[in-house]
């Protein structure tokens, strides 16, 4: 089964008929301000779908390793964006610096603690001094449903984390971390975790 999401057609309708994609839209929607002329970079971008729910007019740049994901989504939406089968590094983020928003969706729980703590350094040099970074996961949470807790422990990602892990590896590289823990957006029970990383202090916190 978890070979089968290698392709990307049947990745992107696991993840619709779950509402783990729509879960993606409905976060954006919720917790990020998106406007036309906005760099987003994408990492971990997967087959690119998320383009679709993006304001027409962002400079919109993907990254992600998965050749196959890439040319999928250099196919399909290579109209309305920039893919790029490569590392996020630092000569990277030295090249598509400015960045508004850095969006992972759905990829920090494919990687360790260790490598973390060079990509989010690298995604911090790539923002501006009041950009943001936007994080979502599946995340293990006391009581949470016995499907979701079987899904989570299933998934493709080895280090799927709880509330205080996502924190902790967060907190290492941004001033200022805010999360939301969310069971109600998709049709299978399942338990997202919604980060907004910043590198300022700022007073507001999310629910
Ligand atoms: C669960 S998929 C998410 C895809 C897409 N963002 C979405 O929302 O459907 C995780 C993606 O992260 C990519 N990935 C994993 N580790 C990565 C890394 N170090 N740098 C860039 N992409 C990575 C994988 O190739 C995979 O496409």
């Amino acid at each position: 089964m978890k070979s089968l999401l290698n392709y990307p057609a049947l990745y992107q309708a696991y993840q619709s008929a779950g509402g783990f994609f729509g879960a993606r839209v409905k976060a954006i929607a919720d917790y990020l301000e998106l406007r036309s002329g906005m760099r987003v970079i994408d990492i971990g971008c997967g087959p690119g779908y998320i383009l679709r729910y993006l304001p027409l007019g962002i400079d919109y740049v993907g990254f992600d390793i998965d050749q196959a994901y890439i040319d999928h989504a250099t196919r399909a939406f290579g109209h309305l964006g920039d893919f790029h089968c490569r590392f996020f590094d630092a000569d990277a983020a030295r090249e598509f610096g400015g960045a508004d928003v850095v969006m992972m969706n759905g990829v920090l729980h494919h990687i360790s603690d260790q490598e973390l703590g060079g990509t989010l350094a690298n995604v911090r040099d790539v923002l501006k001094s009041d950009g943001v970074l936007f994080t979502l996961d599946g995340c293990y949470r006391e009581g949470q449903s016995r499907i979701a807790k079987w899904l989570l422990d299933n998934d493709r990602g080895e280090f799927v984390r709880d509330r205080d892990g996502y924190d902790h590896v967060l907190s290492r590289t941004f001033e200022n971390v805010d999360l939301a823990i969310r069971d109600d957006y998709s049709r299978v029970p399942y338990t997202f975790i919604i980060g907004i990383s910043r590198k300022q202090l700022r007073s507001q916190s999310m629910r």
